[in-house]
């Protein structure tokens, strides 16, 4: 069965994706494509609805982005947002004029005139702005539908087109009905019937991958994450004993995690899954290495050579699964098929491994509804909420050598501050949180002694994407207790200290 589709045109404003994430949520599918398909193109596609997003440009610069009036004419639902609202006015006839001034952040706006998309909204309420240029007249057979007193037309439409604009952003938290006018859109326009749930997806999907793979032979890399947890759980409901799993521990996870992996998957889920066990290969050829560079360098390339080793064991596969997700589609461009994400844990693979054909069942999927499958499919919270952790692992929250004294002593550090986190109810707020142990050592007591043992440091950010990040304001009372537990439980710790640095400038990671 083919779920209803929508369609987000993206004349490239910041929230976008948001915009995509948004309708996925109110349980219909829709795909993010660039704002020059043509008329052709989006009527074989068949959207039941099309959003034109927003973007930075004005309507009258001859390099913006302009679409083909046919689209218009398609008898398709259209809700323009922001340039979008006002590219529709401007194509079909209406006027897009410069404000006298810019306009950003909450106003309040009235509906005028009730239509499918007032239901259920009051006549008054916040919105969202972020403008320069307005509507100022809408073409012919369109009506104002809302105002606010500086930008008379905030909505307008035409309710028996079926097209719509709305000048402020119902995409964003601070729009207080954005999301319910999103949903008029979709339901009371669009005529959707919110068949896009994690539950059909994971039918269709298996389906799928049983029909493509049938009774061929398929490999996956298990990292510990989420997306090739997710993928590889996906793939075995479908295929069962013809997938093949390889997770190469090299060591340097966290406390309690390769145990994890396999537990759950080989022993409950019931999964062919090979451990290379490496640790013992990683810290060999990580001895006497302080240069951060130097040791991402050496993973990289000793996981490649552990997954050869295992993949030759295994010999030639049909299939290769590969953990991509829509935001790596989207990015790559154009909606081309996905670059090999550039993790170094799986960049290299496709390379050592004889295989025909890489499978992707999650590169429709954003990463929130990643973790929802993962939970439709049975696997535990701890997997499917795991914060991103990056590949070197903690080679890279070691400054200077890695050995394996500091090994334990900051896998147990971590454990505790992991613990204390999650037991003050703020694991859900923060993004990564996690701890580094520092290339000093200081001078302390404890008992009558004197000791002379390393810094540790606390390191918690919040973010959105890791692209920028700021210093999580974990409460004082819980950094007491992590501090009180490390210097009490963990030996060759003596010092605990809290990072307080923004991402720029410092990095999430110390190294
Ligand atoms: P930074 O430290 O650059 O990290 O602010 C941004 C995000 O990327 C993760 N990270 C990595 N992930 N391999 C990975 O797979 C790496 O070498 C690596 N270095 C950093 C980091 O944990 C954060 O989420």
């Amino acid at each position: 069965m083919q779920h209803q589709r929508v369609l987000v045109l993206d004349f490239g404003g910041q929230y976008n994706q948001l915009i995509a994430r948004r309708v996925r949520d109110l349980k219909v599918y829709c795909d993010l494509k660039p704002c020059d398909m043509t008329a052709e193109e989006i009527r074989a596609y068949d959207p039941i609805g099309i959003i034109f997003t927003g973007g930075p440009n004005s309507v009258y610069d001859a390099a913006s982005p302009h679409i083909d009036r046919q689209i218009l004419e398609l008898g398709i639902p259209v809700l323009g947002i922001c340039y979008g609202c006002q590219l529709i006015a401007y194509t079909l006839g209406g006027k897009v004029e410069h404000a006298a001034a810019s306009e950003y952040g909450k106003r309040e706006f009235s509906f005028v005139k009730d239509s499918p998309l007032s239901a259920d909204i009051p006549e008054t309420s916040v919105c969202w702005m972020s403008h320069t240029d307005h509507v100022t007249q809408v073409p012919a057979g369109f009506a104002v539908l809302a105002s606010t007193p500086s930008c008379p037309v905030t909505v307008y439409g035409s309710l028996e087109k079926k097209i719509y604009g709305v000048q402020f952003h119902p995409e964003v938290v601070h729009s207080q009905y954005g999301n319910k006018l999103l949903e008029n859109f979709l339901y009371n326009v669009c005529g959707a019937a919110g068949d896009w749930t994690m539950g059909n997806f994971v039918a269709e999907q298996v389906e799928k991958l049983r029909e493509k793979i049938g009774g061929r032979k398929v490999l996956c890399a298990m990292s510990g994450g989420v997306d090739s947890a997710v993928a590889a759980t996906l793939v075995h409901r479908a295929v069962g004993e013809n997938l093949v799993c390889v997770f190469v521990d090299h060591g340097l996870l966290r406390k309690g995690e390769a145990e994890e992996v396999m537990s759950v998957f080989r022993d409950r889920l019931g999964m062919n899954l090979i451990c290379a066990d490496a640790g013992e290969r990683f810290l060999q050829k990580l001895a006497g290495v302080s240069d951060p560079e130097r040791k991402r360098k050496i993973i990289g390339a000793e996981f490649i050579k552990v997954f050869e080793i295992e993949a030759k064991k295994i010999g030639a596969v049909d299939f290769l699964v590969q953990g991509t997700i829509y935001p790596d589609v989207i990015e790559s461009g154009k909606d081309k098929s996905a670059v090999i994400k550039s993790h170094h844990n799986v960049g290299g693979l496709p390379s050592v491994v004889d295989f025909k054909e890489i499978v992707e069942p999650l590169r429709d999927l954003f990463k929130d509804e990643v973790r929802r499958v993962g939970t439709e499919l049975g696997l535990p919270e701890s997997v499917v909420q795991r914060q991103p952790f990056p590949g070197p692992g903690l080679a890279i929250r070691i400054m200077g050598e890695v050995t394996r004294e500091k090994l334990q002593t900051l896998r147990d550090a971590d454990y505790i501050f992991r613990e204390e986190v999650a037991k003050a109810g703020l694991a859900g707020q923060i993004w990564q949180y996690f701890a580094v142990i520092t290339n000093s050592k200081t001078v302390g007591v404890q008992g009558d002694f004197r000791t002379y043992e390393n810094v540790i440091a606390l390191r918690a950010v919040t973010s959105v994407d890791a692209m920028t990040a700021d210093w999580a304001r974990i409460p004082y009372d819980v950094l007491e207790k992590v501090s009180n537990r490390i210097t009490n439980e963990v030996p060759h710790a003596n010092r605990i200290v809290y990072d307080i640095t923004s991402k720029p400038p410092a990095t999430i990671e110390w190294e």
